[in-house]
């Protein structure tokens, strides 16, 4: 594949990313919210703060690349939002409402550090080792938060057992 090909991607793929954080961003407060245990609340809360972080962090890279920001609307985002939203309605107030957010959340991550792998990638292929670092950052926080939300789902389901 031609390096040209490759640009072109990066950034259609930098505005796909930068579309679902901003979704997340506006996400998070809800599911914050609807959360029953202290624990998920503030792990949601938390990764809100770092949200903002991450959409900087791109802006960043929309400049490098000398490029206007700009998000490119993300159905598989939008689909991934709607069952967690669609989870908050069924489950409210249920004791399973927590296991269901939790799952919503991990698919986000999990759909997030697909992308952000992927831009790491193409980065360096691209040579852009200011970019590799900012999205290495990055992808290293999702890890993070991917794990923490592994770890209050296996104390939630034993909460539950007990
Ligand atoms: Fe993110």
């Amino acid at each position: 594949m031609a390096a040209k090909d490759v640009s072109a991607l990066f950034l259609d793929t930098l505005k796909d990313i930068y579309y679902a954080e901003r979704q997340i961003y506006k996400s998070l407060p809800k599911m914050a919210k609807a959360a029953a245990s202290d624990e998920l609340r503030t792990a949601f809360e938390k990764h809100h703060d770092e949200t903002e972080g991450q959409i900087e962090r791109l802006e960043k890279i929309f400049e490098m690349l000398d490029k206007p920001v700009r998000g490119k609307k993300c159905d598989a985002i939008e689909g991934i939002l709607n069952e967690g939203k669609e989870i908050m309605e069924e489950y409210a107030d249920t004791p399973a409402l927590d296991a269901g957010l939790l799952a919503a959340a991990q698919a986000v991550e999990h759909y997030e550090i697909s992308r952000y792998g992927t831009l790491k990638a193409w980065a360096t292929k691209l040579s852009m080792p200011n970019a590799v670092e900012l999205l290495d950052q990055t992808l290293n926080e999702e890890k993070m938060t991917d794990d923490a939300l592994s770890k209050i789902a296996v104390s939630t389901i034993n909460a539950e057992a007990a």
